[in-house]
């Protein structure tokens, strides 16, 4: 059985992305990420501060834009314009949730699709889903289809179950694992909560992708003996033995599945390492695609 370390594969894909970040400076282009924080939300501050953190770490340049929880729309959107502006900005991030009286639609719509590297603008979603043109895949999915690629587990052919529609991870997914292309050509099967006799399909899984928010729901009878087991999610479960009173688990139960996978990724330190180096990736692809246009500029 092995286990597929997401920390391992991020290391190994930061290295790469650092010496991207050397060869694009030869072009005097330092690759910069921006990021904006509305209100105090302590998940979101702690998120933000880990991928200004990993972006320096790397040698690209990070600025935090952090405003007041009772922003105006208006003046959120006008941040965003400012940004596009920016030549030295490749990448904008509007960390989510914005508080309620933010449309986030509207405020995704109006980063340039070119620095969207989360890759939620309805331009990279489209692009993605019908796989044409230059576009920024969303992170969090990237990153587990990298981690198939580099643990040996090409989705060429195989049968993909993806438990979970949701735009962030499920639908995004599926739509990687179909493209005709390196990391897709996958016979995909997505599953959610209408699904009936969900535990018949996900034993039919070469590959199965756990993206639910349900605290160990998969277990070892849902999994097809051998079968690839990639899991997205992140609970918390009350654990009065530990000191902090609860304990980090995914959506699937390790223990028990670990003994019928032939390939698992474990909760904390599977995919959501990935999901930061995703978005370093994209700021970098961002920053090298402005020096491909400065070339051809230039000819
Ligand atoms: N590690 C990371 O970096 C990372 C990044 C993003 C998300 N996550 C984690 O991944 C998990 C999923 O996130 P999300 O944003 O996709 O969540 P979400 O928006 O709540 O979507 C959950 C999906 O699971 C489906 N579902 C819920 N209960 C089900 C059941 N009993 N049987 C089958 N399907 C069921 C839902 O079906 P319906 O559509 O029918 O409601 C929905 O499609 C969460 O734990 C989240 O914290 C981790």
């Amino acid at each position: 059985m092995q286990i597929i370390s997401g920390r391992d594969i991020a290391q190994e894909i930061r290295a790469e992305l650092k010496k991207k970040v050397e060869q694009v400076s030869t072009y005097g282009v330092t690759p910069g990420l921006a990021t904006v924080l509305v209100g105090e939300d302590p998940a979101s501050q702690l998120y933000v501060g880990m991928k200004n953190r990993a972006a320096r770490e790397m040698g690209i340049n990070s600025r935090q834009i952090t405003l007041p929880e009772d922003t105006p729309e208006s003046e959120l959107l006008g941040v965003v314009a400012g940004l596009n502006a920016d030549p030295e900005v490749h990448g904008i991030l509007v960390q989510l949730p914005l508080p309620e009286h933010i449309t986030e639609g509207m405020v995704i719509e109006a980063i340039d699709p070119l620095k969207d590297v989360d890759g939620f603008h309805p331009i990279n979603v489209g692009r993605m889903a019908t796989d044409t043109g230059i576009y920024f895949a969303p992170c969090t999915p990237a990153g587990v289809v990298e981690m198939l690629l580099r643990s040996g587990h090409d989705p060429e052919g195989k049968h993909i179950v993806v438990v979970g529609r949701s735009n962030l991870v499920g639908r995004p997914l599926a739509s990687l694992l179909l493209r005709r292309q390196r990391g897709g050509n996958g016979t995909v099967t997505v599953c959610h909560s209408r699904t009936e006799n969900l535990s018949s399909i996900t034993r039919t899984a070469d590959i199965l992708v756990a993206a639910i928010g349900k605290a160990e729901m998969i277990t070892g009878d849902m999994v097809k003996p051998g079968a690839v087991v990639i899991d997205v999610g992140t609970n918390q479960v009350k654990d009065s033995t530990l000191e902090k009173g609860y304990r980090n688990c995914g959506d699937v139960l390790f223990d028990e599945v670990k003994e019928v996978a032939g390939a698992i990724s474990p909760v904390p330190g599977g995919v959501g390492p990935m999901t930061i180096t995703m978005l370093l990736s994209n700021t970098v692809k961002s920053a090298r695609l402005t020096v491909a246009m400065v070339e051809s500029d230039s000819d």
